[in-house]
């Protein structure tokens, strides 16, 4: 039994127990159809998006986004007067995560495809988009970028899943998804 100790110091050359290496073989198969499954899901699984991943300097994120902000500002927003941006369909679209907020909000087109790069200005974020199931780990010094095709319009919500402090809970924003 496994939970007395070994009986001989040399444990490793005792024979095992028969229950032991049923249980191997039934972990080590689990652990495959886990893995394949991982796979397939990649396929099948419609909240998987594959991102791509490059190394970016913070301060050259937060200065493409400015940019695009400055170029595409269509109004603002809220008590705090975020600015919400109209990139045209196909272009690069950035997103900063940082101490605790999504900036800017994005307003993007049904049916037009998007690259969005999502990186973080100071500590690890998670991008978690409302109400659908997409997760995405937000990290500084990395561009996240997914190839995205909004299919439905409304309002999404994005909340941060990634606990990054004391104001992690209002790390909240916002995707709206506009017909043409
Ligand atoms: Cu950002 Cu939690």
């Amino acid at each position: 039994m496994a939970i007395h100790p070994p009986e001989q110091r040399i444990w490793w050359n005792e024979a095992l127990s028969k229950k032991e290496i049923v249980w191997i073989i039934v972990a080590f198969l689990w652990g495959l159809v886990m893995f394949f499954t991982m796979i397939a899901w990649h396929f099948t699984g419609e909240q998987n998006l594959s991102n791509e991943a490059y190394r970016i300097d913070p301060d050259v994120f937060a200065e493409r986004t400015e940019a695009m902000v400055e170029k595409y500002k269509v109004r603002e927003e809220g008590d705090t007067g975020i600015p919400v941006v109209h990139p045209p369909p196909g272009s690069d679209v950035y997103l900063i995560a940082r101490l605790w907020e999504w900036w800017p909000v994005l307003e993007l087109e049904k049916d037009k495809q998007y690259r969005l790069h999502l990186s973080s200005l100071d500590w690890q974020h998670g991008f978690s988009l409302q109400p659908t199931n997409i997760n995405i780990q937000v990290h500084p010094g990395y561009d996240m970028v997914l190839t995205i095709t909004p299919s439905e319009t409304g309002e999404y919500g994005i909340v941060c899943n990634e606990f990054c402090g004391i104001g992690h809970h209002q790390m909240v924003g916002k995707i709206h998804v506009v017909d043409k």
